[in-house]
């Protein structure tokens, strides 16, 4: 047999079609792409995180001399969050990348490594975790869990005899 897995993207042309909150959630994520240490590759990522309580935590990529030692802005966001904020659920995050070089009409997707990183919150909490994304201009995406982004997850459940 085959089994099709698929997932809904929604996508939105300008940001006021969003809902309020979503619209202030992206707006702090070019916010914070705008203060990305990225001298390296000169792309500039923010990210910026809903907690439950309604507070937004913000965070953007750190690049270093030793390339692989930089971290990309989900991350920076999630686990700034989930060190500072560990009883609140994480209702969404949003996305914005931008080159310094040129412009990014499109949004960019999350790194495989973040989809993981976010879908351990997104396990742990056991709801899930909206992302927006966007670029400098463009359409705006959003799909409603991290596990569309990452069908056949790796979680904890593989850890132990169920
Ligand atoms: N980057 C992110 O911050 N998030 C992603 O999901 C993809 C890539 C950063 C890492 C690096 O600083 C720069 O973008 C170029 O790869």
């Amino acid at each position: 047999m085959k089994k099709k897995i698929s997932f809904e993207l929604s996508i939105y042309d300008a940001i006021d079609e969003l809902p309020r909150e979503y619209q202030k959630l992206l707006d702090s994520a070019v916010k914070s792409r705008e203060k990305a240490y990225a001298p390296y590759s000169n792309f500039q990522v923010g990210a910026a995180v809903l907690l439950g309580n309604g507070e937004i935590i913000l965070g953007n990529n750190q690049e270093n001399a030793s390339y692989p030692s930089g971290l990309c802005a989900e991350r920076v966001a999630i686990f700034c969050a989930g060190a500072n904020h560990p009883n609140e659920v994480v209702k969404a995050i949003a996305i914005s990348a931008n080159s310094k070089d040129y412009e990014m009409k499109i949004p960019a997707g999350p790194c495989g490594n973040c989809r993981q990183a976010m879908m351990e919150y997104e396990h742990r909490q056991k709801s899930p975790i909206a992302i927006l994304m966007r670029g400098k201009k463009g359409p705006i995406y959003k799909c409603d869990a991290v596990v569309d982004l990452l069908p056949l997850t790796f979680n904890n459940s593989f850890l132990r005899d169920s």
